[in-house]
């Protein structure tokens, strides 16, 4: 059972301490980074994913201050290494993308990987990501029309 929990001052040191694989480090932000970042931005969300009790990875989602007119975008997502590859990372950002659907004013959700992160790529196309043909810091632009 997935689960997005709020990040306090209780679990945030839990979630800065979790770690993608070494050769996934170019693909995501170190999370005490996007912590840190989440705070300078109105409407930045970020939250802890857990698979019952156990912390697993993190996301971070709102709207992106770049584009005019806004555009909500999920900011970063990772499932820690070793929790990899057990259905986790679909099902939450299957609970993202429900939180946000239920937000009024949102009609889509965007976001942008690596063009050799195949394993993000599969799974976006699946969840029903499109490719807008945009390369935004050499990243790939997608978008989920709801
Ligand atoms: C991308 C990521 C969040 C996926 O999390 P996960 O818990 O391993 O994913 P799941 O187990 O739910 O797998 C979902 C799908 O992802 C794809 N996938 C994930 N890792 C993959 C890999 N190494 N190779 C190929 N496909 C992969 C598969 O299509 C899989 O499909 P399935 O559900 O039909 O098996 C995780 O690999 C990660 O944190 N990667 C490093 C950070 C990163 O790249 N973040 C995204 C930045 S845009």
């Amino acid at each position: 059972m997935i689960e997005l929990r709020d990040i306090t001052a209780d679990n945030w040191e839990a979630v800065a301490n979790l770690k993608v694989a070494g050769d996934q480090q170019s693909f995501v932000a170190p999370n005490v980074y996007s912590i840190a970042e989440s705070k300078f931005y109105p409407g930045v969300e970020i939250k802890a994913i857990h698979a019952g009790e156990t912390l697993v990875g993190f996301i971070m989602w709102g709207p992106d201050p770049v584009h005019n007119p806004p555009e909500m975008w999920i900011w970063r997502f990772m499932i820690a290494a070793e929790h990899q590859g057990n259905g986790y990372g679909r099902a939450a950002m299957q609970a993202a993308l429900d939180h946000l659907r239920a937000q009024p004013g949102v009609d889509a959700v965007f976001l942008s990987f690596e063009p050799d992160n195949t394993g993000a790529d599969r799974l976006y196309t699946s969840l029903g990501f499109r490719r807008t043909g945009r390369v935004e810091y050499g990243e790939i632009v997608v978008k989920l029309e709801f």
